[in-house]
């Protein structure tokens, strides 16, 4: 099929048409999950956890994120590749943010992500003005893990979803062409994506009313050896191949039927 371009997500979520997401480090999975249909893959900084080892996100580098963004373009024909700005590569200023950016679209990135609510409304205006989408992250952000208290439910309280809800008004309205909800309740993930029409949502435990969903791609095979959150599902249990797996999930997510009951919170 055709490259798929920015309206299209916008497009897809006004007809109710999951976008499927997942994250891809390199450039033999990107070509896998081109062929298999998914839409949109993030070049995560959750490669610290899954390809380095580390036990959060906080120790990865632009160096590495603009390596593996220039591999798995090379395997891309038809997704959408976004990149994380890492830890440390853009909470200074919004002109810091600019420049990791521009590096990261350097190396291919069609749109770069960020974590954090209405403070960084700011710094998605000024990087959408100088021609840089962005995908923003709320709920659970990793990158901020210590001031968090750990990985946990965000949102649970009525202030903290009215404050998620505000934060992600606040970032349409900068001009976020995405937003990643992480580990929400799915009722606030819902009203999230329902009061941002023009901001599609891509929810990762926020459960099935997101306009998509993305799911970390060595969670999603079963490989990562370390502890999985409830959001996750192995998709390569039951599948026999990894092409397998992926259509499955690609299925799963496009038909509804991911995440189920006992993905959410
Ligand atoms: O880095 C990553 O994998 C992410 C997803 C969990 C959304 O940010
Ligand atoms: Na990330």
């Amino acid at each position: 099929g055709k490259p798929i371009r920015l309206g299209d997500f916008a497009r897809m979520a006004a007809k109710g048409e999951k976008i499927a997401s997942l994250t891809c480090y390199d450039s033999s999975f990107a070509a896998l999950l081109d062929r298999s249909g998914v839409e949109l893959f993030l070049v995560g900084d959750s490669m610290g956890n899954v390809l380095q080892g580390h036990g959060s996100t906080l120790p990865v580098t632009l160096e590495q994120v603009e390596y593996h963004t220039a591999s798995v373009l090379r395997g891309t024909r038809r997704a959408m590749v976004m990149a994380d700005l890492p830890f440390g590569s853009y909470q200074e200023s919004r002109e810091q943010a600019f420049r990791s950016a521009a590096r990261l679209m350097a190396a291919g990135a069609h749109m770069v992500k960020i974590e954090g609510g209405a403070w960084l409304a700011e710094t998605v205006r000024f990087l959408v003005e100088r021609g840089i989408p962005v995908c923003a992250h709320i709920g659970l952000t990793p990158q901020s893990v210590n001031t968090l208290g750990g990985y946990r439910v965000q949102g649970a309280r009525p202030e903290g979803a009215a404050r998620l809800e505000a934060d992600a008004k606040a970032l349409e309205e900068a001009g976020a062409a995405l937003c990643v909800i992480e580990m929400v309740p799915a009722a606030l993930g819902a009203a999230i994506t329902a009061a941002c029409p023009r901001m599609p949502t891509i929810g990762i435990g926020a459960g099935p009313d997101c306009a998509g969903q993305i799911l970390v791609l060595h969670d999603m095979i079963g490989v990562y050896p370390g502890r999985t959150a409830r959001f996750t599902k192995d998709f390569l249990a039951g599948a026999g191949s990894i092409d397998a797996a992926i259509a499955a999930y690609v299925a799963a997510v496009k038909e509804g039927r991911f995440p189920a009951p006992e993905h959410c919170y």
